[in-house]
């Protein structure tokens, strides 16, 4: 057994979690919940027949199979429940939150904005900042108010300005409350997911609206970025950027040309048109593709609920990579689907040594906010696949910590993950 050494994270480190409007907070009115009514039978239907290979289907099988399941309804009534949420938030030590505002709550009609609203989103700060929580705020966390999306949504040149009026409405009052800010959430997953893959609303399968659809997230981030620093200079601005850790299984010169090419357009190609616009990265990382001859030629060993290969190793490389931006790197989204607890304890420690790892060679990470907070709506997957640190029972609303945020405490609380850098091997099976 080679000798561990102790390794510290700086003091000033957030840890942290992650969490969005729409995922949690029950009762929205928007695109997304006006599709989940129409699409839920057919959502049902095809989990039915896609997921029944995974090892704890026989757990899953009720909820995946069951409509309601594809249904926000009232999620995790986190718009009611927030206060309590933010009291576990710090019984855990944490001392970061992300979280979103919905566009569809602040302008549910065009050009009118609740105050209410508004109000609400500012006390939900103002609780963060009493516990001593640093609030990290989405804009945009992907639904759209039904009337945009009556409009064309982000196919519609004009949301660019929609959204700048939007976001210097929220600014304008955001204003001396709140440091970091994250203009849009993961602009590549949304444009590819429901532009070009045709799976969310408005699902369309199209490779031209895609690129469309993201240059029009891109230049609306690049405005909403000079809006937002002149209102005050004094707020950090970044999107949340998915990168992916692409890896050439050999030097085939074919595995090294999609590596590069991947890593250009996946990785790269965003960053490098709002290098200017970012005073951060935020990164949200949970995959690895290794590539042979074709991609996602992953080796499974470790999966999560999902069935994804669990490969902790991967956030270093990611991180690695981000260094050539020099921006400081707060790490916004990273987690797994584990409804059993049995994996997200290791996994998380594998993942904090890897990004130890990457501090340790001088990449400049100054915060890991893990996703989720709570379990929540996965989006067209619904309520079955689990991702919080705490557990969440649908029917009573009651949470309960998991015991695997009580590990993520004991590292906030030490500072401290053991090197050398060895992957330690979970329990082969999630039963
Ligand atoms: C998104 C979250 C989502 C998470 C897990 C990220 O791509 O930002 O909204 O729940 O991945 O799939």
């Amino acid at each position: 057994m080679p000798r561990q050494k102790i390794f510290y994270f700086r003091k000033d480190f957030l840890w942290g979690a992650s969490i969005s409007s729409h995922q949690t907070e029950g009762n929205n009115y928007n695109d997304w919940s006006v599709w989940e009514r129409k699409n839920a039978k057919r959502l049902a239907k095809e989990a039915c027949q896609k997921f029944g290979h995974l090892d704890n289907w026989y757990k899953i099988e009720k909820y995946a199979c069951d409509p309601q399941n594809y249904i926000s309804g009232h999620a995790v009534d986190f718009w009611h429940k927030y206060r309590d949420d933010f009291n576990l938030a710090k019984s855990l030590g944490l001392k970061a939150l992300r979280f979103s505002i919905e566009w569809s709550r602040i302008e549910p009609e065009k050009g009118k904005f609740d105050e209410k609203a508004i109000r609400h989103y500012l006390s939900m700060i103002n609780a963060l900042r009493k516990r001593g929580i640093e609030p990290f705020v989405t804009l945009w966390h992907w639904p759209l108010p039904v009337w945009l999306a009556n409009e064309g949504g982000w196919k519609n040149v004009k949301t660019i300005n929609y959204f700048c009026r939007y976001v210097k409405k929220i600014c304008q009052r955001l204003k001396g409350k709140v440091k970091f800010l994250i203009t849009i959430n993961e602009p590549e997953i949304y444009a590819g997911v429901s532009y070009y893959q045709g799976v969310w609303p408005p699902q369309e399968k199209n490779f031209l609206s895609y690129l469309w659809v993201l240059n029009h997230l891109i230049v609306a981030h690049k405005k909403a970025y000079k809006i937002i620093k002149k209102i005050s200079p004094k707020f950090k601005v970044s999107i949340a950027k998915n990168n992916v850790y692409f890896e050439a299984k050999n030097k085939r010169p074919i595995n090294r040309l999609l590596k590069w090419l991947s890593d250009w357009w996946w990785n790269s190609y965003i960053l490098n048109r709002i290098k200017n616009q970012l005073d951060f990265i935020g990164l949200n990382h949970y995959f690895r593709n290794l590539i042979e001859g074709g991609y996602n030629r992953n080796e499974n060993a470790i999966v999560s609920g999902l069935g994804f290969e669990l490969y902790p190793q991967s956030i270093y490389f990611v991180l690695k990579d981000l260094a050539k931006y020099k921006k400081p790197i707060y790490i916004t989204e990273n987690g797994l689907v584990d409804s059993t607890d049995y994996r997200r304890g290791w996994f998380i420690k594998e993942v904090l040594r890897n990004v130890h790892r990457a501090i340790h060679e001088g990449i400049d990470v100054r915060g890991y906010l893990h996703w989720s907070l709570l379990d929540n709506f996965e989006w067209d997957k619904g309520f079955w696949p689990r991702f919080g640190l705490i557990e969440v029972d649908y029917h009573t609303l009651e949470r309960r910590i998991r015991p695997s945020a009580y590990e993520y405490t004991k590292i906030i609380n030490d500072r401290a993950i053991m090197r050398p850098y060895k992957i330690l091997r979970p329990q082969k099976t999630l039963l």
